[in-house]
């Protein structure tokens, strides 16, 4: 989030802490806005800031986000002893970054990398930073083949839905590449192959496909995108490759859906994002990018870093960063194993549907997810309303959950939905009382008669969901 400066009006009082209760140290004032000048007593500050953030919405019953909320207590106790090693120490922290490395053939062996080349891949900060690693190879990949072939580079550009996330609006914005966005429909909320074939040409440096489109859960046809991109390449004597963007689905078709093929069993997909803090089951702050090979990745975007001791490839946008949630996500690997994660992601997608059964069941929705691919059910109000879901959404919220109402992607803007992100944590009895929550809430709209928000809502910029 980017904040702006906090200015005062001339004779506007300044904006002050006035925390006059329980503890002589907190008599005076304390600016916001401003580096106060004394000190306080931990316990104080502490109290103080706690407080405050009572204010923020309970994150177990976040039905927004794909991020987790919860991990072991064991999980807990590894981060609290890493909160201070820095992952980009390696020479300081070498089993840190051993587990790293770990993590990273798992995964690639997860992916099914081919087994007779070298994959890489390296942690990041979430599958933002990973998806800009990743479009950054590809750019510099594209250049490579455009100079090899003697053709003078045009404009780059990325091929993708417009159900893409905010990222990768950023990335191609960031790093200059042309954004073309294939079109959704009234009825395809996801990647329509033929269209994106028909974007592709000798300057594209990649098409995407989605495995988990943040709006609807829907997995886009990968290997559909991978053989008709074969056949283009074929066709023009390009090599353009696909790239899938599996943040959330990473790690849950591996589990419940072993045998669907999106994957380096393709032969197209050069690379794959995912991130570990939402459907891994680790905390916020990491992500992971794999390469097929390190053929994919041009060397002259690794940068070797050496003065803190030996010599350590780095490709990352930051530098230092913390260790705790790489080490939290090895102790996942580690404790859940295929068997764990197989076993937790079964019964999200067993409760995803249970919902979507009960939701539809009120007779009051259509459904657009119902936990099929991603454990998500996204769902809009049935018939004209004098309320929206945005008023459904305020009307859970008083009961404390929190279940976003957004509008689709462009050309499917005009249909408002709501999504609930079945995590781990959110139970079959959780989602029960949500649904008896939701029917409550309708009665007392259709009692109150709400006029709808729709328009003011409308506004809310939709690549934002995550
Ligand atoms: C499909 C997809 N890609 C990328 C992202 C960005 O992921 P992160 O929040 O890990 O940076 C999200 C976030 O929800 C997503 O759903």
């Amino acid at each position: 989030m980017l904040n702006k400066r906090v200015k005062r009006g001339a004779g506007e009082p300044p904006d002050l802490l006035s925390p006059i209760y329980g503890s002589r140290s907190l008599e005076g004032v304390i600016p916001k806005y401003e580096l106060p000048e004394g000190e306080l007593p931990a316990r104080v500050a502490y109290q103080l800031v706690h407080d405050e953030l009572n204010l923020d919405g309970n994150p177990a019953l976040n039905m927004a986000t794909f991020v987790s909320t919860w991990m072991e207590p064991e999980a807990d106790d590894l981060m609290r002893e890493t909160l201070g090693k820095n992952y980009v120490d390696a020479d300081e922290y070498p089993q840190s970054a051993e587990l790293q490395n770990r993590c990273v053939n798992i995964l690639a062996h997860l992916y099914h990398a081919p087994g007779d080349g070298t994959s890489v891949g390296c942690a990041t900060v979430g599958s933002s930073e990973a998806i800009h690693l990743a479009g950054l190879a590809m750019k510099w990949r594209w250049k490579k083949r455009t100079e090899a072939a003697g053709r003078s580079a045009g404009v780059p550009n990325i091929v993708m839905g417009q159900n893409v996330q905010v990222c990768w609006e950023k990335f191609a914005r960031y790093f200059e590449v042309e954004p073309r966005y294939v079109p959704l429909s009234e009825d395809r909320f996801v990647l329509g192959v033929d269209e994106a074939i028909s974007m592709v040409d000798e300057n594209t440096i990649g098409v995407v496909g989605i495995l988990g489109s943040t709006y609807t859960g829907e997995y886009e046809p990968i290997k559909e995108l991978n053989d008709a991109l074969s056949a283009f390449n074929e066709r023009s004597g390009l090599a353009v490759p696909v790239h899938v963007d599996a943040a959330s689905g990473g790690f849950v078709a591996p589990f419940v859906a072993p045998d669907l093929e999106w994957d380096f069993r393709l032969p197209l997909v050069c690379s794959i994002n995912v991130s570990g803090h939402k459907y891994g089951l680790v905390y916020p702050g990491v992500g992971w990018v794999i390469w097929r090979d390190e053929a994919y990745l041009p060397e002259e975007l690794i940068f070797h870093v050496n003065y803190l001791g030996g010599d350590h490839p780095t490709f990352n946008l930051n530098f230092s960063r913390g260790a705790g949630q790489i080490i939290a996500q090895y102790y996942n690997f580690l404790r859940l194993g295929r068997d764990g994660y197989t076993g937790i992601m079964s019964a999200l997608s067993a409760t995803a549907r249970r919902l979507a059964d009960a939701i539809d069941a009120t007779g009051h929705f259509d459904l657009f997810a119902r936990g099929t691919d991603l454990p998500v059910v996204c769902f809009a109000l049935r018939g004209d309303r004098p309320y929206s879901v945005f008023d459904l959404s305020d009307a859970l919220r008083e009961r404390g959950w929190i279940v976003p109402a957004y509008t689709l992607a462009p050309n499917a803007e005009h249909i408002s939905v709501m999504r609930v992100v079945v995590r781990e944590g959110v139970s079959q009895d959780m989602a029960d009382l949500l649904v008896e929550d939701i029917k409550r809430a309708l009665e007392r709209l259709e009692a109150q008669s709400v006029r709808p928000t729709t328009a003011r809502r409308h506004r809310t910029k939709t690549r934002g969901v995550c």
